[in-house]
């Protein structure tokens, strides 16, 4: 049987305690840092599971030539460290390994980032060197946390008797809302596959098919804007049921969850999380994914705005609009430069002000009071309020949808700027995280530019009502006023999943798609395998999907998922490492019949030039280790 080279790693460096004294051992890392005690070079060596502090004696320095993020084979002696030795702060710290022989396996130029991690590293740099990048205990963590939260999810998907089954990746369009990135057939001249924005299409075919409780780990293409909770690519906990409702998805991912989080963290999540409709949470909070964590919650002071003479409030009410407010306690001292600073943010949304009001019963001040001046309207508006003396109410008048946008992004504000999210009370307190079902999202949405309906969720979301308004018996519904079966798993202000109860019946399938303007011709050619599927013994089913990034980042506490994926792209959508998007040979495109029509570079918006990367970069606070000439490796160390 072969035996493993000698320059192999015995132990990793996160792993030797004291009960090793003595031992020999081998050590393979890269070279953290490293200290020099007047002739004596203490090494960090480092790899994914810690750190372990070599000792290299100055014979053994001399015959060798070492860098910083040079890989090593250190093989030596274990060694208690005695009494301030000790670092209590390293998993390692009782022990350090006296070298006896050191081999270079592989060199490096200085890195570019700091490993260290005393100084933080430009984020294109960190992104063009990802593979440096990755080295960071941080990165480590948040990958080894993926992998953990990735594998006790299946687990508990199949405890539940789900199967997990692969759709395509060159497949047919499914409208999920955003662009998408095609691919060019080579023995189909003219013809494209598209990438899938979501498996929703083929998960819901398996459910005529009769496999009845499906999931996927699903990569998810989608050619949109990225944002910070966004990325062209990306990873979806996909799932669909049969023979269920809401309450059947939402009590299997409430399992799910409970599961995942128990098993991956260690974490008791409480279930079932609260469920609340759509109209609520835009009431209340003023967006449709609210920050459960603070309260600071909106109030409707229309019934009191109809009977004052303040001319902004009457004449929002009259074009149909609301009076909405939120109400600042008096401790938090909101002063005028705040409220300032508050309207600035409410125009940039796009209202037309900010009225505030520092409540008072006798008339309290600020542009409000002199419509208060009676005790009667001072009290009758700290009541619509909630407001004691002393506080700041704040409001805007407007269209109801802007008046709700406006209140809801100065609530979540105010949330941070006046520290209003508790503090967990240990890292894993459930506490931090409140989950919340989000029901009962309309229908169809109204796009002014557009001006026309889409689907809030996709089109193959189920109506509450399946005559569709009268739609289904040849009336003229009133789309805008349709809910839907959709919902939503929100937590702490982020939309962590979406998923709904499906249209099982074709007709009304054929209805959604001709109320959404795609005529007959169209939904045959784009949709028709999917209609006939519908046709030939659909179940009732339902199901949901979960951003994968989105919830190992909220769970790690980061606030953007570019940190939790290996190899993520920029915000302008450019892969620094390996440069895609990139020109491709002539031929290529000759063999996929495309010739590239390039707009006209004065019409372009410029693309952001590729930062600059210094090319001789140095690490900061790791010392050089001297240069000394390089020597063959010792007889030890050899294989
Ligand atoms: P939806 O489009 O809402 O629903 O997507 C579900 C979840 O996927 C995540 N997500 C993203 N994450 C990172 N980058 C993106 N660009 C991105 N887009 C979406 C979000 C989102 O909540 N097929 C339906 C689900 C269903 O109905 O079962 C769907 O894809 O966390
Ligand atoms: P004005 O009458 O325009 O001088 O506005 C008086 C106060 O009402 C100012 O504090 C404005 O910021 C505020 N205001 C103006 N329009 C609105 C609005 N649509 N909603 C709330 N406050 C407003």
């Amino acid at each position: 049987m072969a035996t493993a080279p000698a320059w192999c790693r015995t132990h990793t460096c996160g792993e030797l305690r004291k009960s090793h004294e003595g031992q020999s051992v081998v050590l393979n890392g890269w070279v953290h840092a490293r200290r020099d005690l007047g002739g004596i070079y203490f090494l960090d060596v480092r790899d994914r599971y810690g750190l372990t502090q070599v000792v290299v004696g100055e014979a053994l320095a001399a015959t060798i030539k070492l860098g910083p993020e040079y890989v090593v084979s250190v093989r030596g002696k274990v060694a208690a460290r005695s009494g301030a030795q000790v670092n209590s702060e390293r998993a390692t710290g009782e022990i350090e390994v006296i070298a006896e022989a050191l081999e270079v396996l592989s060199s490096s130029p200085p890195p570019p980032i700091d490993l260290t991690g005393s100084t933080e590293t430009a984020l294109e740099t960190r992104l063009k060197y990802r593979y440096i990048d990755l080295r960071r205990s941080t990165m480590q963590r948040n990958l080894a946390h993926r992998s953990r939260f990735i594998n006790a999810m299946r687990r508990a998907f199949e405890a539940q008797g789900f199967l997990e089954i692969e759709t395509p990746i060159l497949t047919k369009a499914t409208p999920e809302g955003a662009r998408d990135f095609l691919v060019p057939s080579r023995v189909h001249p003219g013809e494209f596959y598209a990438l899938p924005q979501s498996p929703q299409i083929f998960k819901q075919i398996l459910m005529v098919a009769g496999l009845d409780r499906y999931f996927q780990v699903a990569r998810c293409f989608r050619d949109e804007d990225l944002r910070a909770d966004r990325q062209l690519e990306f990873t979806q906990l996909d799932m669909e049921m049969s023979f269920v409702e809401e309450e059947g998805v939402f009590a299997a991912w409430e399992r799910v969850m409970r599961d995942t989080l128990r098993d991956a963290m260690g974490i008791e999540l409480p279930i079932p999380f609260p469920r609340m409709r759509w109209e609520e949470a835009m009431e209340r909070y003023g967006v449709d994914k609210p920050d459960l964590r603070f309260g600071l919650e909106l109030h409707a002071v229309d019934a009191w705005a109809s009977t004052c003479e303040f001319k902004v409030f009457r004449s929002a009410l009259d074009a149909g609009g609301r009076v909405m407010g939120l109400t600042v306690a008096a401790s938090h001292n909101l002063s005028r430069k705040d409220i300032t600073e508050l309207e600035t943010v409410a125009k940039g949304i796009g209202a037309s002000g900010l009225a505030f009001w520092k409540a008072g019963a006798a008339g309290g001040s600020g542009p409000l009071a002199k419509f208060c001046a009676t005790p009667e309207a001072a009290k009758a508006l700290m009541e619509a309020m909630g407001a004691q003396e002393g506080d700041t109410c704040l409001f805007v008048a407007d269209r109801k949808a802007l008046t709700r946008k406006v209140l809801g992004e100065l609530r979540n504000q105010l949330g941070r700027r006046l520290n209003l999210i508790p503090k967990p009370s240990s890292p894993n307190d459930p506490a931090q995280w409140r989950f919340t079902w989000v029901t009962h999202f309309p229908l169809f949405e109204y796009d002014e530019d557009a001006g026309r309906h889409f689907s809030a969720h996709h089109p193959f979301t189920a109506p509450e009502d399946w005559t569709l308004g009268g739609a289904m018996e040849g009336r003229e519904p009133d789309l805008g006023a349709l809910s839907s079966r959709a919902y939503d798993l929100v937590l702490n202000g982020w939309e962590l999943g979406s998923g709904s109860v499906r249209i099982h019946r074709a007709d009304v399938q054929q209805k959604i798609f001709s109320l959404l303007g795609i005529g007959p011709e169209e939904q045959k050619r784009k949709f028709g395998f999917f209609v006939d599927a519908l046709s030939q013994g659909a179940p009732p089913h339902a199901g949901f999907a979960m951003g994968l990034d989105r919830i190992t980042a909220l769970t790690l506490g980061l606030d953007n998922i570019r940190d939790v994926i290996a190899f993520p792209k920029t915000a302008s959508a450019v892969d620094l490492m390996c440069g895609a998007p990139s020109v491709v040979d002539p031929e290529q495109l000759v063999e996929v019949h495309i010739a590239s029509v390039l707009p006209d570079a004065a019409a372009t918006p410029a693309v952001p030039p590729s930062p600059v990367v210094p090319t001789s970069p140095t690490l900061p606070h790791s010392p050089a280790i001297p240069t000394v000439p390089t020597i063959p490796t010792s007889p030890e160390s050899k294989g």
